[in-house]
């Protein structure tokens, strides 16, 4: 594996990602009836370098709920892989088209279109087999599996980028902006931190608190996105960089400009750190991510 550049923001979340990176690589051993080329295409994606934030969330979250970070690691993973599935058919001809993704090409680059689409499909699939698997009650995985697909399908990531889609070259204002980076992404944070607290057995204040964190790191997280595709370095992030003004993209720097949307995700970051007051200390990771956040040029 390339190895990867410290995550900046803690010690605490270089050394697990090295663990979540382990953890990935056995889910993704797969056995002989599992084609090479298929197995490939997946561990290019989603073993290459990249900042593992949904996994650390739902480690965190975990952690502050009480539990230890073992019985977290299986949803973990199972997030990583619907998140690299998200990743692999976004930059699709047919969705957003690039060729660079976590610094290596995209996987349908790579690997042709076809086999870019099933490696996600498969990436898909046994993310819900490990969860419904691994977790160790089987109550709580199956809460696991329906929170999850919740997240990521129609209603979530999946409805949140046919609209992404449907919204280039179109003129539409930032409530429908703010709709659409809520499902496209915010679900996807959302539903990390809440699989950590429901298999550390959280309660309703936790999970309240979680919520509301989540809610404001997932905008914040899309906002910096859209400021880094204006200004951000294409080497630094293993991305393409300039392609949202070029697809017509409705993002916040195109509707607010760029000192308006800096603005607004330092504030959601602030207003996400409040919501963890009553973890007290044990949230110390959570915080130093979200303002990793803002901060990150990666
Ligand atoms: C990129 O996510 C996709 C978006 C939701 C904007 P990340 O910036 O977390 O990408 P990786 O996982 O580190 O590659
Ligand atoms: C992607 O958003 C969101 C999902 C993959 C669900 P973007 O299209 O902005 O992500 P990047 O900039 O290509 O990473
Ligand atoms: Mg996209
Ligand atoms: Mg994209
Ligand atoms: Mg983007």
């Amino acid at each position: 594996m390339v190895p990867t550049p410290a995550l900046p923001f803690s010690a605490y979340a270089t050394d697990t990602r090295v663990e979540i990176d382990a953890a990935l690589e056995r889910y993704t051993e797969f056995d002989a009836d599992c084609p090479a080329k298929l197995r490939a295409a997946i561990q290019h994606s989603l073993l290459a370098p990249c900042k593992r934030l949904r996994p650390l969330l739902v480690l965190m979250a975990a952690e502050a709920c009480g539990s230890d970070r073992e019985a977290a690691m299986p949803a973990a993973c199972a997030v990583e892989m619907v998140h690299t599935y998200s990743l692999i058919h976004d930059d699709l001809p047919a969705m957003d088209d690039d060729d660079l993704r976590r610094g290596r090409p995209t996987c349908h680059a790579k690997f042709g279109e076809a086999m870019g689409i099933l490696a996600g499909d498969a990436l898909l699939t046994n993310a819900f087999e490990i969860l419904a698997r691994d977790v160790r009650d089987p109550a709580i995985a199956a809460a696991c599996c329906v929170e999850l697909a919740r997240a990521a399908g129609a209603s979530g990531m999946v409805g949140g980028q046919v609209d992404d889609l449907a919204a280039e070259f179109q003129d539409a204002g930032l409530e429908q902006l703010e709709r659409i980076h809520r499902r496209k992404t915010g679900a996807m944070f959302l539903v990390s931190l809440r699989l950590g607290a429901l298999i550390a057995g959280a309660d309703v204040g936790q999970l309240a608190a979680l919520n509301t964190y989540g809610a404001k790191l997932g905008l914040a997280f899309q906002i910096a996105d859209d400021l880094l595709d204006v200004s951000g370095d294409e080497s630094a992030m293993g991305k393409r960089t300039g392609k949202d003004s070029d697809r017509g993209k409705l993002t916040f720097p195109a509707l607010l400009g760029v000192d308006e949307s800096t603005r607004r995700a330092c504030a959601l970051i602030e207003e996400a750190c409040a919501a963890l007051a009553i973890f007290g200390p044990n949230a110390s990771q959570l915080e130093a991510l979200a303002r990793y956040v803002v901060e990150r040029n990666q």
